[in-house]
This record gives structure tokens, C-alpha cells and sequence, in this order.
């Protein structure tokens, strides 16, 4: 019996890094996933992954920030799987790092539009089919962007703080229900989006210094960011509500300081 043994459920940005890694990882947990992307081709990877490995996935292309698509994959996950129990709202851009005085209304607009708006078109959407059947869990992904600054450029950070405070409206919005709503905030992780960073250290030699700021003194792999995303979907996190976990090395708990601490 896997840890998620007869749920269904839907994971967005699942072409790529965190997402690819969850929806791998849910499967392998006896979840039955609709994994979704944007890049087709990276989707129907994702699914062929999954299948290699005997799991049950569909797999969809659609855009997470666009109403129509969301409710669109909802339906799907109904028709093909007979349900949705677990919805996991990870599909996000970065927007690289624009100086102020470049950044438009609209650069602005299509960042809170994939990374904020999409994950409350997801909660309003398949809450209500949640809240029929008593239980759901929802899980979005914020970031360490969201908690303090100089992690992300403004629009990606004001839409992760976004994301933390939609999880806590709205698992309070789902008062008694047994919908669950929480976030995860990844430090720095070896994806699509930070691949600039990688292999800029990599080529210039200081791939060692990548991480160096958390007392794990490392990056962060996708799969430690899916194994706290399967808590949250399953059972296991049943008392789990409202909050923003970070996932990050302990890079949030610190203030800045200059050199090594002594252990
Ligand atoms: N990598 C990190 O260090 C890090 C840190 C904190 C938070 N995050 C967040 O993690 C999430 C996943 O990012 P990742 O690091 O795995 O990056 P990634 O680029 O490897 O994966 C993101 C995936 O989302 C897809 N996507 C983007 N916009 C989409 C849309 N509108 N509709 C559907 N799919 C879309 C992309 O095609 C890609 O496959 C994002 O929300 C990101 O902001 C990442």
C-alpha cells in the first residue's frame, strides 16, 4: 500500500523540476495523477516516466494561469479517475531580474497571473467538488521569495507572499469542511528555473559556493521538495493546515551573517 493508495490527483508544472519530481513520486505512491504542463512535449515525458515505472497517469498541456484550462484539468482528473483528492498548484515562472524602473504593469500582471491567480483559480475550482466529498488536500508552491527578500525578483516575491496568504485565507475560508490548504517554500533547487544559476557557478568555477548560505551548505534536489509535497497530500499530514513550510536548508531561520558559525 502506497501512502497515497487510491487518491486521485493533479500536479501542475509537471514537465519539469518540482513538479516532474511530485508527480513521479505521487504515482509511486499509488496516487492516479494527472500531471500538467504547459510544454507538451515535457508532460507527455513526464507521463511516460510514470507509466515506465507502472503507475497511472494522463497527462494534460494547458496553461495554469488561464480559468478555462483549470477548471478544464479539473474535469479531466473527474472523468478520467472518478475524482480529485489531491490537487498540488506548482507550475510558476520566475520572470529573471528586471531593474525596477524596466518593469512594466504587464511583466508584472503575467508573473501574478501564472504564480498567484492560477493557484486560486485552481482552490476555487476544485474546492467544491473537496468539500462534497469531505476531504481534499491543496498544496500550492510558494518560496523562501515569499518570506523575506533578495530571493527572486519583486513580482515572483509579492506573488509568493501571495501564495502564502491564500493558503491561509482560504483553508480558513474552507472552515470545517476537511479541505486542507497548505504551501511549500523551496530554497534554491536544481531545476529548469535556476538552471542559469547552476551553470553560471559552473562555468565559473564556484559550483561549491551554490547553497552556501544555509547551514546545510548545499542546494536543494527536486525529490526533497516532492517528499514534503506526498506529506502534505497524504493522510500522514491529516492535522496539517494552513501554513507555509519551508523547505530550504534552514535558510530561512537565520539572519544574515558574514563567515561560518563554530558548531
Ligand atoms: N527551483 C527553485 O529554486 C525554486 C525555489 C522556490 C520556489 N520554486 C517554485 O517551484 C515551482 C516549480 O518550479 P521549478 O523550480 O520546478 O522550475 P521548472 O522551470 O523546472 O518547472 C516549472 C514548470 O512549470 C511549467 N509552467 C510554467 N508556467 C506554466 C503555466 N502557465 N502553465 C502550465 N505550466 C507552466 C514549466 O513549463 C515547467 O515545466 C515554481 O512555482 C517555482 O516558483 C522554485
Amino acid at each position: 500500500m502506497g501512502r497515497l493508495s487510491g487518491k486521485r490527483a493533479i500536479v501542475t508544472g509537471a514537465g519539469s523540476g518540482i513538479g516532474r519530481a511530485s508527480a513521479i513520486l505521487f504515482a509511486q505512491e499509488g496516487a492516479k495523477v494527472v500531471a500538467v504542463d504547459r510544454v507538451e512535449d515535457a508532460v507527455d515525458e513526464t507521463a511516460a516516466m510514470i507509466r515506465e515505472l507502472g503507475g497511472a497517469v494522463t497527462s494534460v498541456a494547458a496553461d495554469a494561469g488561464d480559468e478555462i484550462a483549470v477548471k478544464g484539468t479539473i474535469d479531466h482528473c473527474i472523468k478520467q479517475f472518478g475524482g480529485v483528492d489531491v490537487v498540488y498548484a506548482n507550475a510558476g515562472i520566475s520572470g529573471g531580474w528586471v531593474p525596477m524602473q524596466d518593469q512594466t504593469p504587464d511583466y508584472w500582471a503575467e508573473i501574478l497571473r501564472i504564480n498567484l491567480i492560477g493557484p486560486f483559480m485552481m482552490i476555487k475550482h476544485v474546492s467544491p467538488h473537496m468539500i462534497k466529498q469531505g476531504a481534499g488536500s491543496i498544496i500550492c508552491t510558494a518560496s523562501v521569495a515569499g518570506l523575506r527578500a533578495n530571493a527572486g525578483g519583486f513580482p515572483y516575491s509579492a506573488s509568493k507572499a501571495g501564495v502564502i496568504s491564500l493558503v491561509q485565507t482560504t483553508a480558513n475560508a474552507f472552515y470545517g469542511t476537511g479541505v486542507r490548504v497548505n504551501a511549500i517554500c523551496p530554497g534554491l533547487i536544481e531545476t529548469g528555473m535556476t538552471k542559469p544559476i547552476f551553470d553560471g557557478a559552473r562555468a565559473k568555477g564556484s559550483i561549491g559556493k551554490v547553497g552556501q548560505l544555509n547551514p546545510l551548505n548545499r542546494n536543494g534536489e527536486p525529490s526533497e521538495i516532492a517528499h514534503m509535497a506526498l506529506f502534505l497530500a497524504s493522510d500522514d499530514a491529516s492535522y496539517v493546515n494552513g501554513q507555509a513550510i519551508a523547505v530550504d536548508g534552514g535558510l530561512s531561520s537565520t539572519h544574515p551573517f558574514t563567515g561560518k558559525q563554530r558548531s
